[in-house]
């Protein structure tokens, strides 16, 4: 799996490896930081995430990198002692390609790496918004524009599709991933690589993908970034390593070393994890990286003496290369020169991260074009109308009471709350290459949609509420849309949130607008399921816009106007109360499921069930469905389900298939997604959905890592999300189905 060299780049690759010093094979390990000198004693990384929390602006960060002296460690390039960089201006990639090329004693390029997490400069939807739109060919799209558009500045390493599933809201990385469930993720997860990595009509059209963080860094205790992680093997194997299974089977060329220590030991070095799962179960060819600074991480975790221990451990795990420290080139040669690392260790790691550069075509196509440094100066109107549909098919409707959505388009309407201008909260967490002038912020789409639109500030995520400004909203608007939620710098790394409320004095401006007695229609900017039972009762429209990326504005308005009938679901469930995190729709069972009974699995100040469960999302039509179809093959299921479009206007329908194993020889989730198909109905049509559930798919891994199809009950259930009850039993057997590889035990 991974990387598919020919005959003859194999041999290229073996021949460079018998030429190299032992210092250039480590050389190939370290990725340098760049860091800003001059004033600006600070990493480049660590601005970057400044800019992207929020703490710099762009324009900040931009002036600081016009006046501030760069170390691009160039000298260190010469000496073939770095093997990676991340930069993503196009002629400072060239430069510097230019010196390991040509002024190295073997010329090995460089590969430069970037989080292009959701966009490069056509910024797309977050990915806990994209997985909702259950359109995997949309996905597999916006990925294969984001690598067009990035190689096209040098950038031929995607630190991508961030894969940790993740189910406490409260975690502000919940933003970067598919969300709660492993066969969502791992839908995503393949589409994702394959668009990344797939177009190989040119150099200039496709990435290495890195998959993030191996492996259960969205399990970190109570939400909190960092933060210890304990689970038992049998969730770790169905749940957090599913969708990286399905990475590497798509063939993803690399992956990224989650922070978190799990049952003890950080990723950083887990061998457990990173060779005998990663490497040798999963059969990832291409080479593993250290999450930033990690490695030294090591030390302050408690788990190496000193850099150098840390050094050891790390390789010996089989991490291939440092992120930013240059623990590995100043320490391995003497650990290699003492025999505690083995040179077939360092072989191994330089064998691995040359092949991928060869597979990118690093070797033959060093530099970026000067055509292609131009490509997309300006966005094209093909990624901007992708972009579009990104985001109209990822925003959820929540609730519509009253059909008050869409509305009139000359409908008098105060647009409130300062989020609805900003160009620069449209975009999320962890982007980093847009223009503002590409963003069409939720005020400039509202205007060109209709044609009576006034917009009030009143107040937002953070600082005061303006009086002067919500009296006028209320009194001069017949209907008002209050644009509320998150700033960008509230989720993504470092932005756990310990009360998952609408920040600052959002509900009370939203307690103003609606004693207003005028119809209110809120929607969300913002970067995790957020706890909104306040909301859910008080206002009569909720639309979920999560940070939809450049075309946020358009698909805002559009959806509002009727446009666009929505269709995206949540890719997360929402509680109603921050307590009820961490919750997810298939947690295990308990011999006392939650009821209206004392002695319950529940809370007694709080619902039991999600306030919107995985899955939800409302349209502007309605379906109805039959009863589910089971029969039994040798092979699968078949289940079909007959689904009606019962309202008035034509929409688009995610029909969801969920499986419960009534009883095994461990506990069992009490629903899981198995198989979705998406189908568009004209207003009173009908249609049979028909779908196979592949019966080697039905097992699960044991604790010892076996995987197990064990004949029995299950249901099946066929609805419009996780609370569906719509099921059938069926009893299953499994003689001669083939199972799936067992997973190797920590020894
Ligand atoms: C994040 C990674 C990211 C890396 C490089 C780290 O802080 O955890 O997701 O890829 O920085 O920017």
């Amino acid at each position: 799996m991974g990387i598919d060299l020919t005959k003859e780049q194999k041999n290229r690759v073996e021949e460079l490896l018998s030429k190299m010093t032992l210092t250039e094979k480590i050389g190939q390990m370290n990725q340098e930081s760049v860091s800003i000198v001059g004033g600006f004693d600070v990493p480049f990384e660590q601005l970057i995430e400044m800019m992207t929390d929020g703490r710099l602006s762009k324009e900040e960060f931009q002036n600081i990198m016009a006046t501030a002296e760069t170390d691009y460690h160039e000298d260190a390039i010469r000496e073939g002692k770095v093997g990676s960089l991340m930069v993503q201006d196009p002629e400072k990639c060239n430069e510097l390609q230019r010196i390991a090329v040509e002024e190295t004693r073997l010329g090995i390029p460089l590969i430069f790496g970037l989080d292009v997490i959701h966009g490069f400069r056509s910024v797309y939807p977050i990915a806990i918004a994209e997985a909702g739109s259950f359109d995997t060919d949309l996905m597999e799209k916006t990925a294969a524009m984001a690598a067009k558009e990035s190689r096209s500045a040098g950038v031929a390493w995607h630190f991508a599709p961030m894969l940790d599933v993740a189910r406490d809201a409260r975690w502000g990385r919940v933003s970067e991933g598919p969300g709660e469930d492993p066969y969502l993720g791992a839908t995503f997860a393949r589409a994702k690589v394959r668009g990344l990595q797939n177009d190989h009509s040119s150099t200039e059209n496709y990435v290495a993908a890195c998959l993030k963080h191996f492996v259960g860094y969205g399990a970190c205790e109570a939400g909190k970034d960092y933060n210890t992680v304990s689970m038992a093997n049998h969730i770790l194997y169905n749940n957090y390593l599913v969708p990286f299974k399905a990475a590497v089977e798509e063939g993803a060329q690399t992956a990224m070393a989650s922070f978190n220590d799990l049952n003890g030991v950080p990723s950083t070095v887990n061998k457990w994890v990173l060779r005998d799962i990663l490497k040798y179960s999963m059969g990832l060819n291409g080479f593993v990286v250290s999450d930033a600074n990690a490695i030294k991480e090591c030390v302050v975790h408690g788990i190496a003496e000193d850099e150098k221990d840390a050094a050891r451990k790390s390789a010996v795990a089989g991490l291939d290369m440092d992120m930013g420290t240059e623990i590995y080139i100043n320490n391995l040669e003497s650990l290699v020169n003492e025999g505690k690392v083995l040179v077939e260790e360092i072989d191994d790691a330089c064998r691995r991260i040359l092949s991928v550069k060869m597979w990118l075509g690093l070797f033959d196509q060093p530099y970026v074009s000067e055509e292609a440094m131009k490509r997309y100066e300006e966005i094209p109107e093909e990624h901007k109308a992708l972009a579009l549909k990104a985001a109209e098919e990822s925003a959820v409707l929540l609730k519509n009471e009253g059909n008050i959505l869409p509305l009139k388009k000359d409908a008098k309407i105060s647009l409130v709350g300062t989020l609805a201008e900003k160009k620069d909260e449209v975009v999320g967490a962890w982007a980093m290459s847009w223009k503002e002038k590409d963003c069409v912020s939720i005020l400039d789409g509202m205007k060109q949609e209709f044609s009576n639109v006034e917009y009030y500030p009143c107040g937002g995520p953070e600082g005061e509420l303006s009086e002067d400004e919500i009296s006028a909203a209320c009194n001069n608007g017949d209907v008002i849309v209050a644009v509320l939620g998150e700033t960008v710098a509230m989720s993504g790394e470092a932005a756990s949130r310990a009360d998952i409320t609408l920040p600052g004095k959002q509900r009370k401006l939203l307690e103003k607008l609606i004693a207003s007695g005028k119809p209110v229609v809120l929607v969300l900017m913002n970067g995790r399921p957020l706890a909104l039972s306040w909301e859910a009762e008080n206002v009569p429209v909720i639309l979920e816009g999560w940070h939809l990326g450049i075309q946020m504005g358009n698909a805002i308005a559009h959806i509002l106007s009727g446009k666009k009938n929505p269709e995206g679901r949540l890719s997360s469930s929402f509680p109603a109360v921050t307590g009820q995190c961490p919750i997810y729709y298939n947690h295990p069972n308990t011999g006392r499921p939650a009821g209206n009974f004392k002695f319950t699995s529940r809370y007694l100040d709080a619902p039991f069930t999600a306030l919107y469960p995985f899955g939800y999302g409302l349209s502007y039509t309605s379906f109805e469905y039959s009863d589910p179809e089971v029969s039994e093959e040798k092979d699968a299921l078949d289940i079909s389900v007959k689904v009606k479009n019962t309202g008035e206007r034509e929409g688009v329908e995610t029909v969801q298939f969920y499986m419960q194993d009534v009883a095994a020889s461990i506990v069992r989730p009490v629903k899981e997604l198995k198989v979705f198909e998406k189908v568009s109905l004209k207003p009173g049509e009908e249609k049979t959905v028909k779908v196979k559930l592949f019966k080697k798919n039905m097992g699960f891994w044991n604790n010892q890592g076996k995987y197990l199809l064990e004949d029995g009950f299950f249901r099946i259930y066929a609805g419009s999300d996780s609370a569906t009850e719509n099921c059938k039993e069926i009893r299953v057997s499994f003689d001669d189905v083939e199972r799936l590889s067992d997973y190797p035990m920590e020894k």
